[in-house]
């Protein structure tokens, strides 16, 4: 069976933009792939974090992914700081990338490089802690939103160039990333991706946001001009509001064309509130029902399960390297 991995970030608000771009299609993959869901809680640190907060928001990232529907009995769910060889696997690959490769990638542009006085290596390497979680699992798919896409590219250099020199470990992977949903864009500016690290918060919708809460969101959300509902791609912050709607209510763009015909921005925007209330209630109330101890030992299951897999890949890399240590065959 192919095997799929993907992760997020416990940081920041979970928002509707993570849900559509990547949790949704883990739920749906899982049942033909062999899947790992990891909380990377080692990337989270490349940014200071408060420890107290850090420890509660990547238990609440593991509750999420389970009340989106992915299934403990099916898919391995765990923490990236439970499995220490995520970390030893990246140091060995570290060896092996350059720095100009890690400059080139636009989310670091974007994060880091303007303040590079105070910015952690961490941040700089974020990309190859990425490629380890991936290749430690030997995975054939990484859902993932379209933001990840030049990191899976580095991942994929990385997984060719170290079969190449030492022979062949890695399984090279593909991403997968949606036709429709990969880039759901802030409300407050429809040319910037919705983001965690948004400075307005109007700009997102949060996974645990009340109904309060999205209904004045999206209330506030900018629009084009133009007055009409269409699939417009010259208008884009209507584009996004309907491709939500799109995906949350499973329509075609037609059906949803003919029943906003006549109606305006204001119609729009109150229906689009009622779909996402209804789906992040339940949602929500999921996420209340799982129990400190249920999710122990869920974490616990995952844990031992990724262990068992990522410690295979790395004794095969620490041999084709000659990291065998006591115990190794002598010549
Ligand atoms: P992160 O928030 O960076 O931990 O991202 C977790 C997952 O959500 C990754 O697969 C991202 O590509 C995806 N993602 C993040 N923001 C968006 C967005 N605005 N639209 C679609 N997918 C997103
Ligand atoms: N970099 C990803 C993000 O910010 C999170 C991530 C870390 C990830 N490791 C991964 C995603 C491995 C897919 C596979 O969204």
């Amino acid at each position: 069976m192919k095997r799929i991995f993907s992760g997020a970030q416990p940081t920041g608000g979970f928002h509707l933009g993570n849900y559509l771009g990547a949790l949704r299609n883990w739920v749906e993959l899982q049942h033909e792939y062999e899947s790992f869901f990891c909380v990377v809680n080692l990337h989270a640190i490349t940014i200071p974090q408060d420890p107290q907060e850090l420890a509660k928001k990547t238990r609440e990232v593991a509750r999420l992914y389970l009340a989106a529907g992915i299934d403990p009995q099916v898919s391995t769910i765990f923490i990236q700081s439970d499995v220490p060889e995520h970390a030893e696997l990246a140091w060995v690959l570290n060896c092996m990338t350059r720095i100009s490769e890690l400059d080139r990638m636009t989310q670091f542009k974007e994060k880091g490089r303007s303040q590079r006085e105070n910015t952690g290596v961490g941040l700089f390497d974020y990309p190859v802690l990425m490629a380890s979680d991936i290749l430690l699992y030997q995975t054939d798919l990484v859902p993932v939103g379209e933001d990840q896409k030049q990191h899976l590219e580095l991942t994929r250099d990385l997984a060719m160039r170290f079969n190449r020199d030492y022979g062949e470990t890695f399984r090279i992977p593909e991403p997968f990333i949606p036709k429709i949903g990969a880039r759901i864009m802030s409300l407050s500016d429809p040319a910037k991706k919705m983001a965690k690290s948004d400075e307005n918060p109007n700009g997102s919708i949060a996974l645990l946001d009340d109904a309060d809460t999205i209904r004045r969101k999206l209330k506030r959300a900018v629009t084009d001009s133009g007055t009409d509902i269409r699939f417009d791609e010259t208008r884009p912050a209507l584009m996004n509001l309907l491709t939500i709607y799109r995906l949350l209510t499973e329509q075609t763009p037609p059906e949803i064309e003919e029943h906003f015909a006549g109606k305006g921005y204001g119609q729009l925007k109150g229906e689009l509130a009622d779909v996402v209330v209804e789906f992040l209630q339940p949602f929500q109330e999921r996420v209340r029902g799982i129990s400190d101890e249920e999710l122990d030992s869920i974490l616990e299951m995952g844990r031992e399960r990724a262990r068992n897999e990522a410690c295979k890949t790395m004794d095969e890399v620490k041999t084709r390297l000659g990291l065998s240590g006591s115990g190794a065959p002598r010549n």
